[in-house]
């Protein structure tokens, strides 16, 4: 009898390079962290909590929010990933096999249940050509899922719960080493109690004349972050450029706010790459994906740099 063949197995995906892979051993890279007095000893954990964010959509936030946890959990660090997007990309993009059935962001909120029993563990579906099944692939990362409820009108005018997340991390205390909130591209109340919980701001960004003006309304929300709200050190981290090209023309925006406000831009870059919507689609971030990918070492260089930068007390 004819098999029907698998998505991935139509495309000869590497499949055994991932289903190989043993995500509690360290790369080198954890190696090094785990002499890290910040972010390396367990016993010391800090949990670092990261709002990516910015007031334009579709700049890559969901993708590089996924992809990020990838890059970490496979590095060795635990990663939670908070979805406050009702589209749900980022819960789509890491629950391959995993259901909702533990509760989500609208859980949260309401009180359902309490918010450490509304994470889910992830864990990806691979196909092993070996013994021709689908095998699941344990991770480190853990999701609390987006919830389609948070985007009707009426929600967004009773929401004024602004100590949300606060009260949240209160009670989780400190068992991740990061946690990514996936923001939506506009302004609401749930963005706002993210950022007044987080410790920090990153923004992706494509490399056009829009990026420029983001930048300007991304500082303001800090400074109104930092006086209308007890968040008083609330920083940004950086500015990504994701989908990126080298272009003559996107070296150009890069070096004019590079030069405009020192720092902000992250030396790496996430290049635009064909395989993101097939990852996307497939529900497996890169580095679980195809972890030899030209974009996976983006993303894995990005996260590096995110950390040190961290370790270093970035100011802005
Ligand atoms: N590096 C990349 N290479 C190619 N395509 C990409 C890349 N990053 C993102 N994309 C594509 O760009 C589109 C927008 O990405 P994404 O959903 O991550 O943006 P977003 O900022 O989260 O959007 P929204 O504001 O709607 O939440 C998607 O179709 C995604 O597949
Ligand atoms: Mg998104």
């Amino acid at each position: 009898m004819h098999k029907k063949k698998s998505f991935l197995s139509i495309l000869d995906i590497d499949f055994l390079s991932v289903v190989s892979y043993e995500h509690t051993k360290k790369t080198p890279f954890a190696q090094k962290l785990s002499s890290n007095p910040i972010l390396g000893r367990k016993e010391r954990r800090v949990v670092k909590k990261i709002a990516f964010f910015s007031q334009k959509g579709g700049v890559g936030k969901s993708t590089l929010v996924a992809n990020t946890a990838g890059s970490l959990s496979k590095s060795g660090h635990s990663v939670l990933v908070v979805d406050l997007d009702g589209q749900g990309t980022t819960t789509s993009y890491l629950t391959t096999i995993k259901d909702n059935s533990t509760g989500t962001v609208y859980d949260l909120i309401t009180e359902t249940k309490a918010g450490k029993d509304l994470v889910c563990p992830v864990e990806f579906d691979k196909w092993d050509p070996k013994t021709q099944k689908r095998v699941p692939l344990e991770t480190n990362i853990s999701l609390l899922p987006a919830s389609h409820e948070i985007t009707s009108p009426e929600f967004y005018m009773s929401f004024k719960d602004k100590d949300l997340f606060k009260r949240f991390f209160k009670e989780l205390g400190q068992e991740y080493d990061f946690c990514l909130f996936d923001c939506p591209g506009y302004a609401n109340m749930i963005t706002e109690s993210a950022l007044i919980a987080s410790d920090y701001i990153i923004a992706p960004a494509f490399a056009d004349t829009d990026s420029i003006k983001g930048i300007g309304d991304l500082m303001d929300t800090r400074k109104r972050i930092r006086t209308e709200t007890d968040n008083i050190s609330l920083e940004v981290l950086g500015v990504i450029f994701t989908c990126y090209q080298n272009t003559s023309f996107s070296r150009q925006i890069r070096d004019y706010i590079s030069e405009s406000w020192q720092g902000i831009v992250f030396g790496s870059t996430i290049r635009k790459a064909a395989i993101i919507p097939e990852s996307r689609y497939l529900g497996i971030p890169m580095a679980y994906y195809k972890p030899k990918e030209n974009v996976t070492t983006d993303f894995a260089a990005f996260t590096e740099e995110m950390i040190a930068r961290i370790k270093n007390g970035r100011k802005n």
